[in-house]
């Protein structure tokens, strides 16, 4: 049975067994893998993310005439109520509340202020994404719930809607200032393609992925600290930085711009400030790259793109700047290899020929754990669909 079989199974089983009833209707979000383009979601910038086949998957069925929603997570065997008729905010979030909790209730408020008059439903909700990994699988969360939620309130959200509901839920009520690039890929990712988002209107135009490539995902199974507020602070940074130039956002700002004010900027924001504004060149030329399946190019801007947040943005870890080296001395200009997500730990993504796949495990799996002492987890990733009624 697929990956996918097995989670939708499980959650069934776990819905009759909590619920003793079948649940009436399933939907699924996926998590993501970014391509390229990083931190530059909230400048305004582009991204070239592709939506993954580790989904959430949400079971459901109304229950007339309450005005709860009940919703048990089967990963963490909790269930979690809330109160239809009582205002919903952070501040009315019980104490002890579970992290995933949260993004529910995060979701569920941002319905309600858009009008949607959700009905007394039963829920379980549960998920294959590696947590942790930088590989979004809070958006996923975000976005089955938007979708399921919507659709049972009988106005299903567009994906566009549902994305920024998802941020709004993060921003609000789980504390990360994120952009808007994995709520909105898991909510509109096409299989096979990448999507280059603009995420200043929040167009997308879709970039058939090569058939000569594959999307390899190494996690380094570092832990990841601090990820929120180290987060929040770059975000801030970059502001700061748009603020001297007198913008609303660092895409505004080009190059020489910024070049010619350098003896004015801090250096520390402008070196954050050269990360995302030379981030967004490479993505519009690695979509570029890309949709001509120019390996070389796409080889040189994901490289260029590592370094950046590495020497730039200061967002890698040891062990995930070791990855990569490894992965790109095997590739050479066959492939491509940057650290994909937030930062701080996470993952690695390499898109490669087939024939370089199993090489590259196995050498990682040989050298990782005695530079790290940690092991590394291999992800062979397609992509996916995004959010969707089953
Ligand atoms: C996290 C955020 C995104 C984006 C990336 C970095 O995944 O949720 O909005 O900023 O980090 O590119």
């Amino acid at each position: 049975m697929s990956l996918s079989g097995v989670l939708q199974d499980m959650v069934k089983t776990t819905f009759q067994r909590e619920f003793g009833a079948d649940a009436t209707q399933l939907f699924s979000a996926p998590g993501r893998v970014n391509l390229i383009g990083e931190h530059t979601d909230y400048n305004d910038g582009f991204v070239l993310p592709c939506a993954i086949q580790f989904e959430t998957v949400l079971a459901s069925r109304l229950v007339p005439g309450s005005d709860q929603i009940e919703i048990f997570a089967a990963d963490y065997q909790q269930l979690h109520v809330i109160d239809l008729t009582a205002p919903l905010t952070p501040a009315s979030t019980p104490v002890n509340t579970p992290r995933w909790a949260h993004y529910v209730r995060g979701v569920v408020a941002g319905l309600q202020q858009r009008g949607l008059v959700l009905p007394g439903c039963q829920l379980v909700v549960g998920g294959n994404v590696p947590q942790g990994a930088g590989l979004s699988s809070s958006a996923s969360l975000e976005m089955v719930l938007g979708l399921g939620l919507s659709t049972l309130a009988g106005a299903p959200l567009s994906p566009r809607g549902n994305a920024l509901n998802g941020q709004q839920a993060e921003h609000q009520f789980a504390g990360c200032q994120c952009g808007i690039m994995d709520q909105l890929v898991s909510a509109a990712g096409q299989a096979g393609q990448a999507l280059l988002l603009d995420c200043r209107s929040l167009d997308y135009q879709t970039v058939p992925m090569p058939a000569s490539l594959q999307v390899l995902i190494i996690h380094s199974n570092v832990k990841r600290g601090l990820v929120d507020s180290a987060y929040n602070e770059r975000r801030e940074q970059c502001e700061a930085a748009a603020k001297f130039f007198g913008v609303k956002a660092l895409r505004d700002v080009t190059l020489e711009q910024l070049e010619a004010a350098q003896t004015h900027l801090d250096p520390l924001i402008y070196a954050r400030a050269r990360h995302v504004i030379s981030e967004n060149n490479r993505t519009e030329a690695a979509a570029v790259a890309l949709k001509n399946a120019d390996i070389k190019t796409l080889s040189a801007l994901m490289a260029q793109s590592h370094q950046s947040m590495r020497d730039d943005f200061a967002i890698t870890v040891p062990a995930i700047d070791f990855l990569v080296a490894e992965v790109a001395a095997i590739c050479g200009e066959r492939g491509g290899v940057r650290m994909t997500g937030g930062g701080f730990g996470g993952c690695v993504v390499a898109l490669l020929p087939a024939d370089l796949v199993e090489p590259v495990c196995q050498h990682l799996s040989q050298v990782y754990p005695a530079a790290h002492q940690l092991e590394p987890t291999f992800y062979l990733c397609q992509a996916s669909a995004g959010a969707r009624a089953l």
